[in-house]
């Protein structure tokens, strides 16, 4: 495989909460990588800004020792280290006050794109967005960067809305969902509008039902004050699975460009149906002997907020009408696997005795950790004994068919911070977009809470908790094994 790398302009790429924990683990190495593999030029500049105070000697240091844990496939000496910490400047601003602005908007630079990366809680968005503004930081070509959560509910999502637009115009903001800058999951518009293949197919005429798994097997560990409060629905579903349901249901987009894209999956969310609340199940990871359960993460030994989420959705549109969308998400799980797996239909007429039994193909695109597709075919048993069917797996994992070359691929966070510069929306969420996804998701939350719903305690390691599995044999459906 020959990879293309095509270098960015120069750029001065602020970001806030620079020595935080996103910033240390992710975005900085990212960074790293893309300077070594030649996109990010010399002469751009990244300039950490937080509250500590620190010069830029003590950032380097700070970054060094992030790619040092983070990046271990480059030994620590490796040349292009030095280069690219030559690139770190560091500001000690007051996000709420008037410390350090002035400093920050003497580094600067006329002529170069500016890009402000909020990696700071979400109730210092509006205060470091008027700052940037109203003292002349921000210009009308520059970006501002800020992560999830967007928002706890349609209500607050909005009101984040309207204090950035209050300085920035949509078309400089890029709300970040990490699931969007995995290769993988651009790979689902690939397979889809790129092949010829799947698309007549796609739709309930031949498609039974589709399962979309996330299944992590870590826990929330120290995260518990910030999960208890958001939950799987909040922390997973709303935005990663969501995405990953409107790149699978879409339509075509006219181009492969930022508002063609982003209007075919708001109609999706527009169109999802309200959900029942007997077709949802939450569950809460249990304490073992050896490892301890959600509540003591959380703090909380009467927490109520889930870990796990199996649902059942449906789409109110020609193309799906009558074909459920399986979701399920979950910490603590069997294994790390995320998957989605497209069950199509039964032939209409078996030609073929019972005892050939009842055969289906199966699409699998596989997330992660492994990436890859297969697409399970029916063909006869070898051998002699009559006409006994199999299905047997076309199997692809994308290292074997592309090569080495494929772990190089760049990771969501690198992807997503070059097409910032690039100036690239198609892989960011729209305001409208953030908010129909929340519109959804309220009534469901609210539920829960109005119910006073207790979830379901799973083991750790297992597959979920048991309600999960029989929300599909309830209709004669099973869960894909999570391995
Ligand atoms: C984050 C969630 O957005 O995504 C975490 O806050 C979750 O709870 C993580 O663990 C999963 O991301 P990935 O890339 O490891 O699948």
């Amino acid at each position: 495989m020959v990879s293309r790398v095509i270098p960015v302009e120069t750029f001065d790429l602020v970001i806030f909460g620079g020595t935080g924990d996103l910033a240390r683990r992710k975005i900085l190495p990212g960074l790293f990588r893309r300077f070594c593999s030649g996109q990010m030029p010399k002469e751009a500049r990244i300039i950490g800004a937080a509250r500590s105070e620190m010069d830029d000697a003590g950032f380097r240091e700070l970054v060094r020792d992030a790619i040092h844990e983070f990046d271990s496939k480059r030994p620590d000496d490796c040349p292009e280290l030095n280069g690219f910490l030559e690139c770190l400047a560091y500001v000690a601003v007051d996000a709420k006050g008037d410390g350090g602005w002035n400093e920050l908007s003497a580094l600067m630079r006329e002529g170069t794109v500016r890009a402000f990366y909020l990696s700071v809680a979400p109730s210092l968005f509006g205060d470091i967005a008027e700052r940037l503004h109203t003292r002349g930081l921000a210009l009308r070509d520059s970006r501002i960067v800020v992560e999830k959560p967007f928002g706890r509910d349609l209500a607050s999502a909005r009101a984040l809305n309207e204090t950035l637009a209050l300085h920035f115009h949509e078309d400089q903001i890029y709300r970040i969902d990490h699931y969007l800058g995995k290769e993988t999951v651009q790979n689902l518009m690939a397979v889809r509008f790129g092949n010829m293949l799947f698309e007549p197919l796609w739709n309930s005429q031949y498609i039974d039902h589709i399962q979309i798994t996330v299944a992590e097997t870590v826990g929330v560990g120290g995260r518990g004050a910030y999960y208890d409060k958001s939950g799987a629905m909040r922390d997973m579903v709303q935005n990663h699975l969501m995405q990953l349901l409107c790149l699978i249901a879409m339509e075509p987009p006219s181009r492969f460009e930022p508002d063609s894209v982003r209007d075919e999956k708001l109609k999706v969310i527009r169109a999802l149906e309200p959900v029942d609340y007997h077709h949802i199940v939450r569950g809460q990871y249990d304490k073992t002997d050896t490892q301890p359960g959600y509540r003591e993460h959380a703090e909380n030994p009467r927490s109520h907020t889930e870990s796990y989420i199996a649902m059942k959705c449906h789409i109110s549109n020609w193309r799906w009408a009558g074909t459920p969308f399986y979701m399920r998400t979950g910490k603590r799980l069997r294994a790390r696997a995320s998957e989605i797996a497209i069950v199509f239909k039964d032939t209409p007429h078996s030609i073929f005795d019972e005892d050939a039994g009842r055969h289906r193909n199966t699409l699998v695109i596989h997330l992660q950790p492994k990436e890859g597709m297969e697409l399970g075919v029916t063909i006869k048993e070898p051998g002699p004994g009559g006409m006994r069917l199999i299905d047997v797996p076309l199997d692809m994992t994308f290292q074997e068919a592309l090569g080495p070359d494929v772990e190089d691929v760049p990771d969501a966070y690198e992807r997503l911070i070059m097409d910032v510069i690039r100036g690239n929306q198609t892989l960011f969420m729209r305001g409208d977009e953030v908010e129909a996804a929340w519109a959804w998701t309220d009534p469901i939350i609210e539920g829960w809470e109005a119910r006073k719903e207790v979830p379901k305690l799973y083991d750790s390691g297992s597959s979920g908790p048991e309600d999960a599995l029989m929300l599909m044999h309830r209709d004669g459906r099973k869960w894909r094994e999570i391995k």
